[in-house]
C-alpha cells in the first residue's frame, strides 16, 4: 500500500517539506525530574473521571530519556522537519528565573536535531501551563499573558540558535474552549463567558511575544497555530444553515479574524454578544501584528443543526461516510474546502498544516502493524493538501500527527495516532505501514 500524489505536483519539489509532530506532555514523561513543576495537565490527570483510564503523563514515551533514539526514528522516516513544543514548567520557576536543567534538555535535543540536517518547527505552548499560574486564574486572568511574554522572551533568549520557526500557541480553540468553556480539557472549567475570555488573553499573549520573539530570533519565522474543522449545515433549512454558521463562527472565525483583522467576528454582537470578551484598548493591535506564517491543523469535519439554547448542535453526517477509531469523519475534501475558502476571506501569510492525521485501532501482529487506514487517509489528505495548493493557497509544508502514538488528552492511551507504534510496556517503538508510505512517498521526491 502506498501514498501518492500527481508527479507534477509541487509538493514533490525542494521548496515543499514534510515532517512529523509531537508534543511535549504527550510524549516526554519525566514529570518529577530536574525540577519540572506541575502543570495543569498534570493536575487534571490526577482528578476521577476527567481522562480515560486515569491515564497520565508521569511516563508517556518516556521521550525525556529516549529523545536520542526517537531522532533515530525521525530520521528513519526520512522527513524533512520535525515540530515538537516545550513545557513552559520545565523551563522556568515560580519567580520567572530559568530552570536550567530543563532547557539543557531542549538545548541537546535541538542541537541534535539540527546536527542531524532537520529544519526544527518548535510551538512555545501546547497546553501545559504551570499549574502555578492556573492557581491565580489561568488564561482567565489577563497577568498570564504578561507571564508567557516573559516565558516566550527566556526561551527564545536560550534556544533561538537552533531553531527555525516558532509559533506562539498551538491551537487557542482547544486551550480556551475545551478548557474553559467545555471543561473537557484542563483545567476542566465551563463556562461560556470563560472560554471566550481565556482566548482573548491567549490572542493577548501572542500578539505581545511576536516582538520579543522577533528580537531575540531574527533569523527564524514566527507565527501561531490554528485547529479548525469544516462546518457544514445539517440541512438546507434556513435555521440549519445559521446553526453552520454559528458554529464556523465560534469555533474558527472567532480565532482568525482577530489575527488577520483585528476584530472579533461582528456578528457575534447581536446573535451572542456574551461570546464577546472584554478588550482593552490596544489588545487588538497588538493582537492583529503580521506573523510569518499561519500552522493550520485539520482533521474532519462537523455538521450542524439548529439549537435554540446552544444555537448549535452536531448531528451525524446523513449520508453513509467512514470515521477513524475516535469516531471524526474523514473527509479530505472538507480539507481543500475550507482551505480554499479562508484564502479567500483573508489576506493570508504562507501556511503550513502543522498537524493532520488519524487515530486507529492499532494491533502489532508479527512486528508488524498494517494500519491501511491512516495509509488512505494520509493519501487523501496529502491529495486534499496539492488541491488546495493548485486553486492558489500558499502552503509550504506538512507535518504528519504524530511521529508516534502517545498521550491522547482526555482519550488517554487509547487512541492512537503514530506513524509509529509504541508498546508502553516495553517503550519499543516499530515504524507501522503508514509510516513506511509516507517514507516512500518522501524518498521518491526528486533531489
Ligand atoms: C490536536 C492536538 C494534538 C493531538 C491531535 C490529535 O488537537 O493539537 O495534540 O492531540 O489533536
Amino acid at each position: 500500500m502506498s501514498i501518492t500524489l500527481p508527479t507534477q505536483s509541487t509538493m514533490l519539489t525542494s521548496d515543499f517539506i514534510f515532517g512529523v509532530a509531537t508534543a511535549s506532555f504527550q510524549i516526554e514523561g519525566a514529570t518529577q525530574i530536574d525540577n519540572r513543576l506541575p502543570s495543569i495537565w498534570d493536575t487534571f490527570c490526577a482528578t476521577p473521571g476527567k481522562v480515560k483510564g486515569a491515564d497520565n503523563g508521569d511516563i508517556a514515551c518516556d521521550h525525556y530519556h529516549l529523545w536520542e533514539q526517537d531522532i533515530h526514528l525521525i530520521k528513519d522516516l526520512g522527513v524533512d522537519a520535525y515540530r515538537l513544543s516545550i513545557a513552559w514548567p520545565r523551563v522556568m520557576d515560580k519567580n520567572g528565573e530559568a530552570n536550567q536543567a530543563g532547557l539543557n534538555f531542549y538545548r541537546q535535543l535541538l542541537k541534535k536535531l539540527k546536527a542531524e540536517g532537520l529544519t526544527v518547527f518548535v510551538t512555545l505552548y501546547h497546553w501545559d501551563l504551570p499549574q502555578h499560574l492556573e492557581d491565580k486564574g489561568g488564561w482567565l486572568n489577563r497577568e498570564t499573558a504578561y507571564r508567557f511574554k516573559d516565558y516566550a522572551d527566556l526561551v527564545t533568549q536560550e534556544l533561538a540558535e537552533w531553531v527555525d520557526s516558532w509559533a506562539t500557541f498551538n491551537e487557542p480553540f482547544c486551550a480556551a474552549i475545551l478548557g474553559y468553556e467545555l471543561g473537557i480539557h484542563a483545567p476542566g472549567l465551563s463556562k461560556p463567558e470563560y472560554g471566550r475570555q481565556a482566548a482573548h488573553h491567549i490572542l493577548l499573549a501572542h500578539g505581545l511575544a511576536l516582538p520579543v520573539i522577533r528580537k531575540n530570533a531574527p533569523a527564524s519565522q514566527v507565527g501561531i497555530v490554528l485547529n479548525m474543522n469544516r462546518s457544514y449545515a445539517a440541512s438546507e433549512k434556513a435555521e440549519d444553515q445559521f446553526a453552520c454558521l454559528m458554529r464556523d463562527t465560534l469555533d474558527n472565525q472567532f480565532f482568525i479574524e482577530p489575527l488577520m483583522t483585528g476584530q472579533y467576528p461582528q456578528i457575534l454582537k447581536t446573535v451572542a454578544p456574551h461570546y464577546l470578551p472584554m478588550i482593552l484598548p490596544g489588545d487588538m493591535d497588538i493582537i492583529s501584528q503580521p506573523i510569518d506564517f499561519l500552522g493550520m491543523n485539520f482533521y474532519t469535519c462537523n455538521h450542524n443543526a439548529y439549537d435554540a439554547d446552544q444555537l448549535f448542535k452536531s448531528v451525524p453526517n446523513a449520508a453513509p461516510v467512514e470515521y477513524t477509531d475516535i469516531g471524526w469523519e474523514i473527509a479530505p475534501h472538507a480539507f481543500t474546502e475550507l482551505l480554499i475558502t479562508l484564502n479567500k476571506q483573508y489576506s493570508l501569510p504562507p501556511m503550513y498544516i502543522t498537524e493532520n492525521g488519524a487515530a486507529c485501532a492499532d494491533h502489532i501482529i508479527d512486528g508488524e502493524i498494517n494500519d491501511d487506514q491512516r495509509v488512505r487517509y494520509l493519501e487523501g489528505h496529502l491529495n486534499a493538501v496539492h488541491q488546495a495548493i493548485e486553486e492558489g493557497v500558499d502552503i509550504r509544508g506538512y507535518f504528519a500527527w504524530s511521529l508516534m502514538d502517545n498521550f491522547e488528552w482526555a482519550e488517554g492511551y487509547s487512541k492512537r495516532f503514530g506513524l509509529t507504534y509504541v508498546d508502553y510496556q516495553t517503550q519499543e517503538r516499530t515504524i507501522k505501514r503508514s509510516g513506511h508510505a509516507y517514507r516512500a512517498l518522501l524518498n521518491s521526491r526528486k533531489p
